[in-house]
């Protein structure tokens, strides 16, 4: 919870002045599979939010077109493929990390051609920096980049590093079916939507992934389509700000906005449930709460990252809205969905917080009833707003404290509205074995608990049960199903 916790499961979710850069260009159009070696495998690890685990999956797909196959065991990769994350210094740590474990995975296997790819978000940060800081680096990929993976691992593999970090106002990946990595069958992402035009000034990602551009609503509905008829009963929609999704239908000229969208997918079929993440308190409208309300398959639960209860905070974190506004946001969804779970994201010791407006934060936790919350403490991130224009004054006991405090409210208000779930009975999609036992399923809830229950002959992973919820813990119902 204290970081966006990278993990090391391998499939798992600019400026201006620089944008349009290109370091490198091809002429010509060689082919990954090498006849002469056969079938070469590639390894990916994915750090950060679900979008670079989507983008892990587009990848994934491009390299399966040229021939490449997948592999977990990063002994045999050919091609070892890193998605990085640039949202605090931490995950930027962990990268560096990782990439000194493939260095010796590289001296191990002297005499085999190991190819190493930096992808994502700090690829796009940190640019041609990061291939002089990282020797064994051959190549360097920004998140607009991964149609030209092929070319540039065809040019590694003849001994030239490559790089390119070029951003688009167009690349949505539309026409490419991602290859599903380390997949339970039964939920999968959808990306509906690249970039961020919203410029929080804590935040890299308008950096690391350029302007916001919607993807075309009828490749998104063909996707879900093609999962639901291969057995998925989850989508989760995906965005930076999913509410300001806005594409235009080129033949009739319609304009698709958010609402629209969620009914769009919500019709694909009853049974597949529909998710989608993250909304902005700016711009979610009753229009797409109505929507949530009109469908049974679009699940009661939203995500609203407040990050600050304090009006002044979220000024200077230039969020747009006040804790007025939010709270008006989370009365509404309460008034129209009033069996809705909220959560959020939270950072606490943001310049110049003080106790009081840290206090501010705690009460509208309180007030909102958030069932879980994403708790970091303020990172400053080289090139935004708030690292040029506000001092990082807060020490770092004090962050950490703050931190706590919020981490220990939010346990207690997810274990007490746990509580509430005794006795009653939800419809939860079986997701497959819980952790701890083959004999039990996990599946969640639509407010998005995970449910621990005893199996049944002839149920399996993707099939809806009831469940009725007999005791809690602070992040899970036990139930049976009835
Ligand atoms: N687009 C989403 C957030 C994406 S980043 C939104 O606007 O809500 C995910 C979360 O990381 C943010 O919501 C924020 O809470 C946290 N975060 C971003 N930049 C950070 C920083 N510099 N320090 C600490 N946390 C940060
Ligand atoms: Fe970052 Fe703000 Fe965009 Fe979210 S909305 S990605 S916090 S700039
Ligand atoms: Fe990280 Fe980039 Fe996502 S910075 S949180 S991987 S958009």
């Amino acid at each position: 919870m204290y970081d966006n916790n990278p993990t090391l499961d391998p499939h798992k979710p600019l400026d201006e002045s620089q944008q349009g850069t290109v370091y490198y260009k091809t002429s010509d159009d060689p082919s990954a599979v090498d006849p002469e070696k056969g079938i070469r495998h590639f390894y990916i690890e994915s750090y950060g939010c679900a979008m670079n685990f989507s983008d892990s999956e587009i990848v994934a797909s491009i390299l399966g077109d040229v021939g490449f196959q997948p592999t977990r065991d990063v002994e045999i990769a050919d091609l070892i493929l890193i998605n990085t994350c640039s949202i605090r210094d931490k995950a930027e740590k962990n990268v560096r990390q990782r990439l000194r474990v493939f260095n010796q995975v590289k001296k191990r296997r002297k005499g085999a051609q190991v190819l190493v790819g930096v992808l994502g978000c700090m690829a796009e940060r940190l640019k041609e920096k990061l291939m002089e800081q990282e020797k064994l680096v051959d190549m360097v990929l920004g998140p607009d980049a991964y149609r030209d993976l092929p070319k540039l691992v065809a040019k590694a593999t003849e001994g030239q590093k490559g790089i390119n970090v070029l951003l688009s106002r167009e690349e949505t990946y539309a026409d490419i079916s991602p290859m599903r990595l380390d997949s339970n069958g039964v939920v999968a992402y959808i990306s509906i939507m690249r970039g961020c035009d919203n410029m929080c000034s804590f935040c890299v990602v308008p950096f690391t992934r350029g302007r916001e551009r919607s993807r075309n609503a009828f490749s998104i509905i063909a996707e879900a389509t093609d999962l639901y008829q291969r057995g998925y009963r989850e989508v989760t929609l995906l965005g930076q700000n999913v509410d300001s999704y806005k594409w235009e239908n080129p033949d009739s000229k319609e304009l698709v906005n958010f609402a629209n969208l969620l009914e769009m997918v919500a019709l694909v079929h009853p049974d597949l449930r529909v998710r989608f993440s993250t909304s902005h308190p700016k711009d979610i409208t009753d229009e797409v709460l109505y929507t949530i309300k009109k469908y049974e398959n679009i699940c009661n639960y939203i995500h609203l990252p407040v990050q600050s209860g304090n009006s002044r905070i979220l000024k200077l974190m230039n969020r747009t809205y006040d804790r007025e506004w939010y709270l008006e946001r989370v009365r509404a969804i309460y008034r129209i969905i009033p069996d809705c779970t909220i959560s959020a994201d939270i950072i606490t010791g943001f310049c110049s917080e003080t106790e009081e407006e840290h206090q501010d934060t705690l009460s509208i936790m309180r007030e909102s009833g958030y069932t879980m919350s994403y708790m970091f403490y303020y990172s400053e991130r080289p090139g935004t707003l708030a690292a040029r224009k506000y001092p990082d004054d807060i020490p770092l006991e004090v962050k950490k404290r703050r931190l706590q405090d919020v981490v220990d409210l939010q346990m207690e208000m997810s274990h007490t509205h746990n509580q509430t779930d005794i006795g009653k009975t939800f419809k939860v999609l079986i997701e497959g074995d819980s952790k701890k036992s083959d004999q039990q399923f996990k599946g969640r809830t639509g407010q998005n608990k995970m449910v621990i229950f005893d199996k049944k002959e002839n149920l399996k992973a993707g099939d809806y049960v009831e469940v009725k919820i007999n005791s809690v813990t602070r992040a899970t119902l036990l139930g049976e199903i009835v």
